[in-house]
């Protein structure tokens, strides 16, 4: 391979370690398409409720889910700000799926074996031209087992939380830090012990810690190994 070819990079972690940002500025750095894997948990997430197919104790009716799952096209259109709305059968859903409705139910429908079958095959497809930044729990395990650069970032839960309590506040959401904090140790949880494709580092990925860095030094850093994955081989 020459220093021309467009790569693929994949970026890892917990919720809210700031990969989704992370890949972004880095996506628009150098000209890449970036893809938030999450977005599309989220999207079918959201349909899924507003279907009506969870149970009083807030559990996906599995069966049904995977039944509807033909019926759910996710896409993504960029907006003139440089970042993407996420589009869910046509309607920019954008909002809807950050909510903490949709946070609290996402990790038990990604968890559904055919739900990851059918968003990873999709993934792949949107990663056959390569030049992709794509974010997520499995990118570098799974979907592109095969990327360049790896990469998976860690920050602690509370730094976490705190990060995902502030971006709710800003959008006016009424959340209280604690729920948050719940919500971040709940989904690592789920996340990481759940049987399809849990949370794991790929044994050839750099880590990043980021708790205390500003996102200038992480962009930087980040930059600095993309150019290093471009130019190996
Ligand atoms: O990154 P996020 O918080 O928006 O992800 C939402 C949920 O989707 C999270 O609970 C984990 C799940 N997810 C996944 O299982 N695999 C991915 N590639 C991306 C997200």
């Amino acid at each position: 391979m020459n220093n021309t070819n467009p790569i693929i990079v994949a970026i890892d972690g917990f919720s809210s370690s700031g990969k989704s940002t992370m890949a972004r500025r880095l996506a628009s750095a150098v000209g890449y398409r970036y893809i938030d894997s999450g977005a599309m948990y989220r999207a079918v997430t959201l349909y899924a409720l507003d279907k009506g197919l969870f149970d009083a104790q807030g559990n996906p009716d599995v069966e049904a889910v995977v039944a509807v799952l033909p019926d759910i096209h996710v896409d993504f259109t960029p907006q003139p700000d440089g970042t993407q709305h996420t589009i869910l059968n046509g309607n920019d859903v954008e909002g809807e799926i950050r909510r903490l409705r949709v946070s609290n139910a996402v990790s038990s429908v990604a968890a559904i074996g055919a739900v990851r079958k059918a968003l990873v095959a999709m993934q792949k497809a949107m990663g056959a031209e390569r030049g992709i930044v794509m974010d997520g729990r499995d990118i570098g395990t799974v979907v592109f087992p095969d990327a360049e650069l790896k990469i998976f970032v860690d920050a602690s839960a509370e730094t976490r939380a705190m990060r995902r309590f502030k971006e709710l506040v800003d959008k006016g959401s009424q959340v209280s830090y604690e729920d948050v904090l719940a919500n971040v140790v709940h989904r690592d949880h789920i996340d990481t012990t759940r049987e399809e494709s849990p949370l794991r580092r790929a044994a050839d990925a750099v880590s990043l810690d980021n708790s205390g860095m500003s996102l200038e030094e992480q962009d930087a850093w980040l930059l600095n190994e993309f150019h290093k994955a471009l130019n190996r081989g």
